[in-house]
């Protein structure tokens, strides 16, 4: 390992030491790349990278991207040969190779395999990028994108069901996979039922295979192409080598009614992870759908767009509002000034549009929504209370048979499953729209009229059947707004063991 390292650094510094005053000062301006200052030159690679060289690639020098060039001009029947399109990029301005990301390549020109040059599943790590973009990659780092649901990459629970955990999961879950079967096919021009069948046809070794290469949800190419520019630019109309848009007000593939989709092709560089997954208000689809909420924990795209909750009867209004049309969508909340942490900086991401003088509005929303969601519970729980389910003829002043049976407490949870079928539908809404504002998570502010919309509709149901109204703020002298955060994180604990009861 020393040796290698210090093979490969030296390789670097021979190679490099032309682009040494092209990469210097590059990354001035706040820009996003470190470049170590003169005397000491370029990045050199970290022994993190060099860890994920394949065996046959050790002791393998550089040999530049021309020579890349003479093979790789034109393997791809449907997109430009990478060699062309790489040269277009700000990488190949700047003397980024080949070799940079995959590593020395004097074997694999030698004799070609994918055993001696750095590919998937490996290729995909935020490290390869990480070598020279230190802050977005230090942004990266601290996202949750960077790790992986603990459940999805367990052999012992995943081994049980491959070809759900993996062939399904995985195409949000997990990077490696994510990206090569799904991004990469997609920028080669293929359709989705072609992923989809090539997914089918992975044997229950192939799939897993993918867990002990997982370490990340996203990576930095789930995001961006490595080897072109691309139409999709950012919120200031700049290149950014984006694989998909950042702005689209399509819903083809959740609009209700339509068919949960394994993963969505639309074209939207965060919703097509973030959305609810098939989330379906029809009526039919809340008689049959009794084990739990039937939207994943990812409908931010869908509450953004407006649709996916009980409408109610009135007019059909679209709820395309003022946050849907935020330049660049999430990306102008979830990434001000480029960063890449994926959280909301209230100073930043919310300015022009508000000053800070209006910060308290977004709290007082939130505050607002949370005690309005509770009240709701409140409501549904104070039905069920006068119920007689278990039919002695008096009420059973049980709070929680009006939820989805997987969420009742366990030993309730086969008394639940079999009176579903008595939940009046109108109960059946109004939990659907609890659900769908609280598994948001944003608490009114990626929708605020669509947020208030459903959560009046679910009260107009349980009215509908005479469930008396109470006064949101009256909770609050029998409990505090801590307590009232406690309920709805527990709600948001339970649903999220339930996923693993997916579809
Ligand atoms: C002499 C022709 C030749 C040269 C030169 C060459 N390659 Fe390759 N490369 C191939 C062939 C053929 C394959 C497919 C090998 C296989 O499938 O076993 C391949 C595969 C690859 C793969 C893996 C693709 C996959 O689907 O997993 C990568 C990455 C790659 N080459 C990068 C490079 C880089 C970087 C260079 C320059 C350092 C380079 N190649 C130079 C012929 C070449
Ligand atoms: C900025 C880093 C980077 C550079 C520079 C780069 N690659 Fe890649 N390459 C990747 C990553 C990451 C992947 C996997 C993601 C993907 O397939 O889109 C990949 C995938 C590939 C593949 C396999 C997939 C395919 O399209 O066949 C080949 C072959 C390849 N690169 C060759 C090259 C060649 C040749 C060059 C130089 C002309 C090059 N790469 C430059 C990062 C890079
Ligand atoms: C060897 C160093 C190096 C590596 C490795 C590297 N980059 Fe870069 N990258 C650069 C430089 C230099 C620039 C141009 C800097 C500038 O514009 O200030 C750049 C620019 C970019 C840009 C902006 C493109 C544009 O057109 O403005 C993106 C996006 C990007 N890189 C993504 C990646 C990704 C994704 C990877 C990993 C697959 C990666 N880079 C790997 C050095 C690198
Ligand atoms: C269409 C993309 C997609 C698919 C497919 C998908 N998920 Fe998710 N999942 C997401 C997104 C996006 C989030 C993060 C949402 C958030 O944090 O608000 C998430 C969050 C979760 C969480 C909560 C994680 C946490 O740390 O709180 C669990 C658990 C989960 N998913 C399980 C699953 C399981 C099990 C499957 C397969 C049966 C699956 N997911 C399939 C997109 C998807
Ligand atoms: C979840 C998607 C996503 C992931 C993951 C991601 N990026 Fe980005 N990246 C974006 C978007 C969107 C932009 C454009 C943001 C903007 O300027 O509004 C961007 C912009 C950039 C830029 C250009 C910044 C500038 O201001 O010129 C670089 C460089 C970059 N990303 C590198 C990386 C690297 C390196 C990683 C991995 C460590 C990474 N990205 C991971 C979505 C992503
Ligand atoms: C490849 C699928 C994928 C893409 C693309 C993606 N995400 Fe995520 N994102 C996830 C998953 C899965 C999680 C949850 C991970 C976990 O809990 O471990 C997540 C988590 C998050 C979180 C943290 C949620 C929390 O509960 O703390 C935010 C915020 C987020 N993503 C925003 C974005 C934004 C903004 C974009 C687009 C620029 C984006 N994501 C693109 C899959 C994705
Ligand atoms: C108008 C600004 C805005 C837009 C646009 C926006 N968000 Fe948000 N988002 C927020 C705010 C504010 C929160 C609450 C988070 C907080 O208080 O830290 C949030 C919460 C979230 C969360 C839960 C995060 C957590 O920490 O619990 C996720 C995931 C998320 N947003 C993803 C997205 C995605 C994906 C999109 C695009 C479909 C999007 N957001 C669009 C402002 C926005
Ligand atoms: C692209 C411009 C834009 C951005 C960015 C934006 N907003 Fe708004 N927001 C609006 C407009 C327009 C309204 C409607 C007019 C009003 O109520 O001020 C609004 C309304 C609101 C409301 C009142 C909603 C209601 O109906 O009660 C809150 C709270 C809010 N925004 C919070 C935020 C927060 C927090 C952020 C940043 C995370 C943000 N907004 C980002 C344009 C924007």
């Amino acid at each position: 390992m020393k040796r290698l390292n210090w093979i490969v650094f030296a390789s670097f510094a021979t190679i490099l030491g032309a682009w040494l005053i092209a990469l210097y000062g590059c990354g001035g301006g706040g820009g996003p790349i470190r470049v170590t200052p003169a005397p000491e030159g370029p990045p050199s690679p970290t022994a993190e990278f060099l860890a994920l060289l394949p065996e046959g690639q050790r002791g393998a020098t550089f040999v530049g991207s021309e020579r890349c060039a003479d093979c790789h001009g034109g393997r791809q029947a449907q997109v430009e040969p990478i060699y062309v399109s790489w040269s277009q990029t700000k990488h190949a301005k700047f003397n980024v190779g080949c070799e940079h990301c995959h590593g020395p390549g004097s074997k694999h020109a030698e004799a070609p395999t994918t055993e001696n040059i750095l590919t998937y599943p490996n290729i995909t790590r935020s490290i390869v990028c990480g070598q020279c973009h230190g802050p977005s990659y230090e942004d990266h780092k601290r996202s949750k994108h960077f790790e992986a649901v603990e459940e999805l990459v367990d052999p012992n629970f995943v081994g049980s069901n491959p070809r759900l955990y993996v062939a399904t999961c995985y195409r949000c879950h997990s990077s490696p996979f994510r990206v090569e079967q799904v991004d990469h096919k997609l920028s080669v021009g293929k359709t989705r039922d072609e992923i989809d069948t090539a997914i089918t046809a992975l044997t229950n070794d192939q799939l897993m295979a993918y867990l002990p290469v997982t370490h990340e949800t996203a990576s930095c190419v789930n995001c961006h192409d490595p080897h072109r520019n691309t139409q999709y630019l950012n919120k200031e109309g700049k290149q950014a080598m984006l694989r998909y848009a950042i702005q689209s007000t399509d819903t083809t593939d959740i609009a209700p009614g339509t068919p949960p989709k394994q993963h969505t092709t639309f074209n939207h560089i965060c919703a097509h992870c973030h959305n609810g997954r098939g989330v379906n208000p029809a009526d039919s689809a809340l008689e049959t759908g009794t084990a739990r909420p039937g939207m994943h924990y990812s409908n931010q795209y869908n509450m953004l767009l407006g649709t996916g909750g009980v409408e109610g009867t009135g007019p059909v209004v679209r709820y395309i509002e003022q946050h849907t049309n935020a330049p660049g969508q999430c990306t102008y909340c979830h990434m001000p000034n480029g960063r890449h942490i994926m959280t909301v900086s209230y100073d930043i991401s919310c300015a022009p549009c508000h000053t800070p003088a209006d910060a308290y509005r977004a709290q007082a929303l939130r505050s607002k929504i949370e005690l309005d969601l509770y009240a709701l519970r409140v409501r549904m729980e104070n039905w069920a209370r006068q119920q007689d389910f278990n039919n002695d003829g008096q009420p059973d002043n049980d709070p929680d048979l009006w939820n989805y049976w997987a969420l009742v407490p366990a030993e309730k949870q086969s008394l639940s499953r079999t009176i579903q079928g008595r939940i009046p539908i109108q109960v059946k809404r109004a939990r659907h729209n609890y659900y769908f504002v609280l598994r948001d998570e944003s608490f009114g502010i990626h929708n605020p009229p669509y947020t208030r919309h459903l959560i009046n509709v679910a009260n107009f149901e349980l009215d509908s059947i005479g469930a008396p109204r109470i006064v949101p703020e009256a909770l609050l002298t029998r409990v505090s707004r801590q307590q009232i955060r406690n309920a709805l994180q527990a709600d948001l604990e339970r649903m999220k063991a339930s996923a693993f009861l997916d579809r």
